[in-house]
């Protein structure tokens, strides 16, 4: 059978629709991720576990809109308590009690977080911390890590997607992610090695007078849900308290992983945290947090350093979500949760070995990712070393098995997810290895 003759089959009605699209929206799309070749299906409904397309198609989803998902699809309390908002109104030009609530939660979950402030994305959360850091240190330079993603805007976005060739040997690269980026956006962001504690060391010292802060995901997405070494983490929280650069942590995805986030399983605290797609319940979510000090610069009771305003900031909608999905999100929820992912990341390598499949399986708790090569995944370059043609086919062989995952094959679990469908997805990787498609 060629390639997706059977998903193109099936799905007659989001071909149509794609067309449709395409006359009013670039390549019909809004979102970078929405789309894959050579059509994605139009979605009708979502339900549990589970994904129906506007042709009846139904696919056991570990996609979950980009890990936000966490209690799956439409959980009956959290639509049961939007539809009980929207009734008394959808947003207020002045705050309402439910962001006092989820903010509360948030704090006590989170130590490391005094006070928060909420967004609709979590673009604009890293946005908002890497302000606060500048504004607070008086500093204007800042690291991340080389291919990780911190959402759309223009200081994070150097060297997210670079190709290999792009890079340069034995070096940190800060790349441009699109022709037209002021060159002082590049001058300004150094990239960092993941996991390479003494190049870190050696980078953010010659630059220590100059770097507002690193910003870092404790589990790198981009990577298949790679967690950050140990030491490495402990390691540049000490580094960077030395040299006065404030560390942000970005929790946007992984904040799933434990009730105060990854930053908990590590035992390290960050300055600042940037928050997204869980703590809105499946609304339009970001928050930043931290320490009182940095967080105060926004405080309107005195005289506000910087200035934060938007229209749908702390929106009742997403925060009565957003406090629906954290109630149910328990210690011992995330427990099974996450051993699960253990269980699931076990069976993949099983199979992988079974079958002289040469793979690695990535991640940590509900998160997991696929990758083809017999390389360690330790950073962005072993990542591009693998084989992406084969993660692409993979992602179109699953989804003609009924399976949603993340084009780049890595995927998430939810408090929905049981032995069934861990099996589901691990008998569908089986048969198709087992056919030789790959
Ligand atoms: C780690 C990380 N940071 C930030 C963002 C940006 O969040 P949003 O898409 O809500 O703007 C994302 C989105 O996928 C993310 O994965």
């Amino acid at each position: 059978m060629s390639e997706l003759e059977g998903y193109v089959n099936s799905t007659p009605t989001s071909q149509h629709l794609q067309r449709e699209a395409e006359k009013y929206l670039p390549g019909g799309s809004s979102r970078g991720t929405a789309y894959f070749e050579p059509y994605p299906f139009f979605v009708d409904y979502t339900k549990g576990h589970h994904v129906t397309d506007v042709d009846g198609n139904r696919y056991l989803d570990f996609m979950l809109n980009a890990t936000t998902y966490v209690l799956g699809h439409a959980n009956q309390s959290v639509v049961e308590a939007v539809k009980h908002q929207a009734d008394r109104g959808l947003s207020y030009s002045r705050p309402a009690p439910s962001q006092i609530k989820l903010a509360e939660m948030l704090c006590n979950r989170v130590p490391s977080v005094e006070k928060i402030r909420f967004t609709n994305s979590g673009t604009e959360g890293t946005l908002n911390a890497i302000r606060a850091a500048r504004a607070f240190t008086g500093k204007h330079k800042i690291a991340k890590i080389e291919g990780g993603y911190h959402g759309n805007h223009e200081y994070v976005s150097v060297s997210v997607y670079t190709p290999l060739g792009n890079l340069e040997t034995n070096k940190t690269t800060s790349v441009p992610e699109w022709p037209g980026q002021p060159p002082s956006v590049v001058e300004d962001v150094l990239s960092l090695p993941y996991n390479d504690l003494e190049t870190t060391e050696r980078i953010l010292s010659q630059n220590a007078d100059e770097l507002a802060c690193l910003i870092i995901e404790p589990v790198l997405s981009n990577f298949g849900y790679l967690p950050a070494n140990h030491n490495y983490l402990q390691g540049i929280r000490k580094l960077t308290t030395k040299l006065g650069i404030l560390l942000i942590f970005d929790e946007v995805q992984s904040f799933r992983l434990a009730s105060g986030g990854a930053q908990e399983i590590y035992n390290v605290t960050p300055d600042l945290t940037a928050f997204g797609k869980v703590i809105g319940g499946g609304m339009p979510v970001g928050a930043w947090g931290g320490r009182n000090d940095i967080m105060n610069f926004f405080d309107p009771t005195t005289n506000p350093i910087i200035t934060h305003s938007g229209t749908f900031n702390a929106n009742p909608m997403t925060m009565t979500a957003g406090i629906a999905t954290l109630e149910q999100l328990t210690p011992s929820t995330l427990k099974a949760m996450n051993s699960l992912g253990d269980t699931l990341r076990g069976k993949l390598r099983s199979v992988f070995d079974e079958l002289n499949v040469t793979a690695q399986v990535t991640g940590i708790g509900s998160l997991f990712g696929i990758h083809f090569t017999n390389e360690n995944i330790v950073d962005y370059r072993s990542v591009l070393r693998g084989d992406s043609n084969k993660r692409a086919n993979l992602f179109k062989a699953l989804l003609e098995e009924g399976i949603l995952m993340q084009t780049k094959t890595a995927g998430a679990l939810c408090t929905l997810t049981t032995p069934r469908e861990v099996d589901g997805l691990v008998d569908a990787i089986r048969r198709i290895f087992a056919r030789g498609d790959q």
